[in-house]
């Protein structure tokens, strides 16, 4: 249990929204697809924008810096066949949001 990190209330991210949240010192991207919850990392991979405050529609998150498209039930880019985020584990517990972090994404710096 000890590696599942609370990340927010439910009730931030209502559904056809995505938040960004930081969670032992990555940025993830939390996505509410009609009541069920993903997260994926936050770091866009062009240029590092943040995913978690672009365009939600249906599974497809839109970077808001220049547009590229990741669907967040798998991490995949919507145009590149070898480009992925990492998806992390996110469960719901009394209203709150916990995600277990996958091992392989960058980590995000701390804000200053
Ligand atoms: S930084 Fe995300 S599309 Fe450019």
């Amino acid at each position: 249990m000890s590696d599942w990190i609370p990340i927010a209330d439910v009730s931030e991210c209502p559904p056809g929204a995505s938040i960004e949240r930081l969670a032992g010192g990555r940025m993830v991207a939390i996505a509410n697809v009609d009541g069920i919850f993903h997260a994926i990392d936050g770091l866009c991979p062009h240029q590092g924008g943040p995913l978690g405050t672009g365009a939600l529609c249906g599974v497809v998150l839109t970077c808001p810096w220049h547009g590229w498209q990741f669907d967040v039930t798998t991490g995949r880019h919507r145009l590149s066949a070898t480009m992925r985020q990492t998806v992390h584990e996110i469960r719901v517990e009394n209203g709150r949001l916990f995600v277990r972090l996958a091992g392989d994404g960058p980590a995000a710096e701390s804000p200053a």
